[in-house]
């Protein structure tokens, strides 16, 4: 057998079970985005436990302001990118704008569609008892499904703002309310984007469903960061959850820029450069 192989057999691969048992056990799940194959095989490597190929693809892969313009085939081209680097992550695909607001056909079709194109292992969308009956019949056909609650950017232009959600009572309620319905459904697990650390405490307490946050506090199972953010690609978005790990602009650009000198110096390619 050749060695890698043998290798990949000894990679405990994640599942949603594991997941599960992670959060009984209070171990943290670390959760990050990826859009590309070599992307997904550094963070894969490095261990993280699940990936999301999250439509945030939209703004930091095309540039687009909102999540809203990709698509569903668009989606299946970074998950199918993506799915081809790992060995061990578990890797949840988004549901883009449009796909599974329709009706519950339509959310399974389109889950189908990237279980099957893309190699996926589960999909997640948001909303809370509105998407119910779109995500009892995905889970009908054996589809691992995750939720996403609190700042919902699929609905910003509902919103207005990117603001901090649930801060009054009354919105907190309906989380707290939406959270549970999910898991009921069948979720394997919910994000809870930028929301109040005490509500989300509360929600990962009440739920046996790990709860992942981003911008939600220290008190969830898990947490999740959009990767060109933590990585310090991009530069324009900085709220306060945000801890950036590198500052790889101003180095992807210092070595661009000392690419440029070189040729311009001609002092690349020199001898042994070339052939
Ligand atoms: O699309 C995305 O990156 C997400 C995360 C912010 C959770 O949904």
């Amino acid at each position: 057998m050749p060695r890698d192989k043998e290798i990949k057999k000894e990679i405990k691969k994640v599942t949603t079970h594991v997941l599960l048992e992670m959060k009984r056990k209070g171990e943290k799940i670390a959760m990050l985005t990826a859009y590309d194959y070599s992307m997904g095989k550094i963070i894969d490597d490095a261990g993280i436990d699940v990936i999301l190929v999250g439509d945030s693809a939209s703004n930091v892969m095309a540039g687009h302001e909102t999540t809203l313009p990709i698509t569903l085939d668009q989606m299946i081209y970074h998950a199918s990118s993506v799915i081809r680097a790992i060995n061990r992550a578990l890797v949840v695909v988004d549901l883009p704008f449009g796909s599974y607001q329709g009706n519950s056909k339509e959310a399974l079709n389109s889950a189908i569609k990237i279980m099957k194109d893309a190699g996926a292992h589960a999909v997640k969308l948001e909303g809370g008892k509105e998407v119910k009956e779109s995500v009892e019949r995905i889970l009908s056909a054996g589809i691992p499904v995750m939720g996403h609650l609190g700042l919902t950017p699929q609905s910003i232009y509902k919103f207005g703002t990117y603001t901090v959600r649930a801060r009054e009572e009354e919105e907190a309620t309906r989380l707290m309310e939406d959270a549970i319905v999910l898991e009921k459904a069948g979720c394997f697990a919910i994000v809870l984007e930028k929301i109040p650390a005490e509500l989300a405490t509360r929600v990962a307490k009440a739920l046996t469903i790990p709860v992942i946050g981003i911008g939600a506090g220290a008190g969830v199972d898990g947490q999740v960061l959009v990767l060109h953010d933590m990585l310090g690609i991009t530069t324009e978005f900085s709220p306060r959850f945000l801890r950036r790990y590198l500052n790889l602009y101003e180095e992807i650009k210092g070595a661009v820029s000392h690419y440029i000198k070189d040729i311009k110096d001609k002092d690349f390619p020199n001898k042994e450069e070339q052939y």
